[in-house]
C-alpha cells in the first residue's frame, strides 16, 4: 500500500493523521518453566503462586538467546500479520536490552532486513510498549515516518535472584510486536488518544540498582545484587492498581467511551488479583479483561501485545471489538490506549 506523503504547509507541522494499528505478532521462548519446577529450588508452591498472582507458568530463554532474537521475531510475525516488508521506523520498548549501549532496536532492524532506518529504543519498563506506541504515533502524525515496527521484548530471567522468591515466580521471558502505518482517525485500527504519565519518587519499588550512572559515579565496587531486578511487590500492587485505573478512566473520558464501549481491557499482566481489581474500579465486567499471565507470567514490555496477539489468534479478540490497553511499571510509568480492532491475520503465539 502507497501512502500520500504528510501534506506540510510552509512552516507547519502537520499533525492530522492517525496511527493505525495494521498488523500485530508475538513470541516466547519455547522452554517452559512451570510452578513445581521453582519450587524444587525456592521456598514456595504451585498453589501459592496460582493463588496470590494467577501464574502457572512462564518461558524462560535457553542461554545464548537475547532480547534482540525474541524482538526480531517478533517482528518478524507483526510484520507477516501487516502484509508488509518494510517500515522506515523500529521502535523497542525494553528495559532488558543487549547490553547497556548502544539500543538494540538497530540490531533489530537489521536482523530483520529492513535497511537503514530509524531505530531506537524506549526505557519505560512494563509501561515500554504504549510509551512505544506514543511516540511512533507522534512520528506518524508529524509524517517522520510512514510505517513503524514497534516492538515489547524483555528477558528478565537473565536479571533474576534465583533466591528471590518475590520476583522469580512471577517474571517470563517474551516479545510482542505491532506494526503502526499512518492514516485516518475514524478508519478501523486507529488509536484513539493516548494518557501517559510517571511518578519518579517511586524508582526504588522496581529497579535493577546497578550498571548506571548512580552505581558507577558513586566510587564504590559494584555489589553483584545490584545486577538483579528487585521489587516491593505490595507498593507495586497498590500503585498499580490505581495508576492503571486512574489512566484508563482518563483515557476513556477524553476519547469519549463509556465501560459498554470496551469489548476487551489488556491491562498489564503482572498479577491477575491487579487485573481483577482494575475491573471492579472500572466497573467493568471481570469477563472483559483479557488474561494470558497463567501461561506466560509477567513479560513486561511484552505483556501486552502478547496478551492481544493471544486473544486475537484464538478467535476471542475480533476485528470492531473495542480494547482498552493499560499498563504501569518501574520509573514508576504508566499509560493507557484504545483502538477499535481491525480487520487482521494474525498468527498463533
Ligand atoms: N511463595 C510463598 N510465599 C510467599 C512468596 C512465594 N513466592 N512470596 C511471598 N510469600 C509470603 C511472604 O513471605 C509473606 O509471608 P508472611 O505473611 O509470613 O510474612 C506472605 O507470602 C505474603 O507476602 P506478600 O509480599 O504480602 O505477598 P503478596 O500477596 O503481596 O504477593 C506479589 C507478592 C509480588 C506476588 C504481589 O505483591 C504482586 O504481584 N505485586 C505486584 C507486582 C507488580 O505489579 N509489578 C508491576 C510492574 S512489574
Amino acid at each position: 500500500m502507497v501512502l500520500a506523503p504528510a501534506k506540510q504547509e510552509r512552516g507547519r507541522c502537520n499533525v492530522s493523521r492517525a496511527a493505525v494499528l495494521q498488523g500485530i505478532g508475538a513470541v516466547v521462548p519455547p522452554r517452559v518453566v512451570d510452578n513445581d519446577e521453582l519450587s524444587r529450588s525456592l521456598d514456595t508452591n504451585d498453589q501459592w503462586i496460582r493463588t496470590r498472582t494467577g501464574i502457572g507458568q512462564r518461558h524462560w530463554t535457553d542461554a545464548g538467546t537475547t532480547t534482540g532474537d525474541l524482538a526480531a521475531e517478533a517482528g518478524q510475525r507483526a510484520l507477516k500479520s501487516a502484509g508488509v516488508d518494510s517500515v522506515d521506523m523500529v521502535i523497542l520498548a525494553t528495559s532488558t536490552g543487549n547490553q547497556v549501549m548502544p539500543a538494540t532496536a538497530p540490531e533489530v532492524a537489521e536482523t530483520l532486513g529492513l535497511g537503514r532506518v530509524a531505530a531506537h529504543d524506549v526505557s519505560a519498563a512494563c509501561a515500554g510498549f504504549i510509551y512505544a506506541l506514543s511516540s511512533a504515533a507522534g512520528a506518524l502524525a508529524i509524517g517522520g515516518a510512514e510505517r513503524v515496527l514497534v516492538v515489547g521484548a524483555d528477558v528478565w530471567s537473565t536479571r533474576l535472584n534465583p533466591d528471590d522468591r518475590s520476583t522469580a515466580i512471577i517474571f517470563g521471558d517474551g516479545a510482542g510486536a505491532a506494526v503502526l502505518r499512518a492514516g485516518d482517525a475514524d478508519e478501523p485500527g486507529a488509536l484513539l488518544g493516548f494518557e501517559l504519565g510517571s511518578d519518579g519518587s517511586g524508582r526504588e519499588l522496581a529497579q535493577v540498582a546497578g550498571g548506571g550512572s548512580r552505581e558507577l559515579s558513586a566510587g564504590r565496587p559494584p555489589r553483584p545484587d545490584d545486577a538483579y531486578l528487585t521489587m516491593q511487590g505490595k507498593e507495586m500492587f497498590t500503585h498499580a492498581v490505581n495508576r492503571m485505573a486512574e489512566s484508563s478512566q482518563r483515557l476513556l473520558d477524553r476519547i469519549g467511551w463509556g465501560v459498554e464501549d470496551v469489548t476487551w481491557c489488556a491491562a498489564h499482566q503482572a498479577n491477575v488479583r491487579i487485573i481483577n481489581t482494575i475491573a471492579d474500579v472500572l466497573e467493568l465486567p471481570r469477563e472483559r479483561m483479557l488474561v494470558h499471565l497463567d501461561r506466560v507470567g509477567n513479560t513486561s514490555a511484552a505483556s501486552i501485545p502478547l496478551a492481544l496477539t493471544d486473544a486475537a489468534g484464538a478467535g476471542r479478540l475480533q476485528a470492531g471489538d473495542g480494547v482498552l490497553m493499560t499498563a504501569f511499571g518501574g520509573g514508576l510509568s504508566w499509560g493507557s490506549t484504545a483502538v477499535r480492532w481491525p480487520a487482521m491475520d494474525v498468527l498463533s503465539i
